[in-house]
């Protein structure tokens, strides 16, 4: 793991929004999957500033909640044309988000699977962490998904989510997610995470032991991923 500290929130955007920039400079037809959540808002700001070319980009989302339509603001579709799509210009028709509405839900995990087994290996997985340790939704057990699953969400993590909603009981408690072993087929994996209340739970992920309980520590096997943090993390 390469550890890169920034000194805040905006550089750490910067900081990686430079190596999304490079990537798709130098591969314009690059397979990039993304992330939502409050971390890469600034990252995606910086995309949108960039004028860099993303026409010929193919994006595949982590996830989203179960039960959310893409017009639902909450929604992790709705995010993303929000915040990065319609900033840039890749084509709408390129990016993939598992479909939170589908009618059969195992169904919708498969096609999302078997979408990401057709489109290959991306070349960059952007991830944030979640307080409790997860990457993607991937929630801490004694076993993790490996494919794309419905899963139960974690009280850790409905409340982390509450603070977008008017009150925790709309919060869904499930959502789609790519599995470990999807997540990790990446060239590149770049973590980003800030706030001293990431702190802990990235130590644990970037030097702890390894296991399901913190599913961001099974990142220590891969070889090829950068952290890019604003949390005050100290080196080990
Ligand atoms: C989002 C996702 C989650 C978030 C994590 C951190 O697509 O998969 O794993 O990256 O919950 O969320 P924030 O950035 O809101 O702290």
């Amino acid at each position: 793991m390469r550890i890169i500290h920034a000194k805040n929130k905006e550089e750490m955007s910067k900081i990686a929004a430079q190596i999304f920039i490079e990537q798709v400079t130098n591969k314009p037809d690059s397979l990039l999957g993304l992330a939502t959540g409050g971390t890469p808002v600034g990252l995606y700001d910086e995309l949108g500033k960039s004028g860099c070319d993303f026409s010929r980009v193919t994006s595949v989302n982590l996830d989203e909640y179960a039960g959310l339509p893409g017009e639902n603001e909450n929604s992790y579709r709705y995010f993303m044309n929000d915040n990065l799509f319609r900033k840039i210009n890749i084509k709408l028709e390129n990016t993939n988000v598992p479909c939170g509405t589908a009618e059969d839900l195992q169904a919708e995990c498969k096609r999302y699977s078997a979408l990401l087994n057709k489109l290959g290996t991306r070349d960059i997985q952007l991830l944030g962490i979640g307080p409790n340790g997860h990457i993607g939704f991937c929630e801490p057990d004694t076993e993790l998904f490996a494919t794309c699953s419905v899963v139960d969400l974690t009280e850790s993590t409905i409340q982390a989510n509450a603070r977008f909603y008017n009150d925790i009981s709309e919060v869904p408690r499930q959502a789609l997610s790519m599995g470990v072993k999807e997540i990790m087929d990446a060239k590149h994996i770049v973590l980003i995470a800030e706030g001293a209340g990431k702190k802990e739970i990235l130590k644990k992920a970037c030097f702890g032991k390894i296991t399901t309980q913190v599913p961001a520590s099974l990142l220590q096997l891969h070889p090829n991923v950068t952290v890019i943090e604003a949390t005050g993390l100290e080196e080990e």
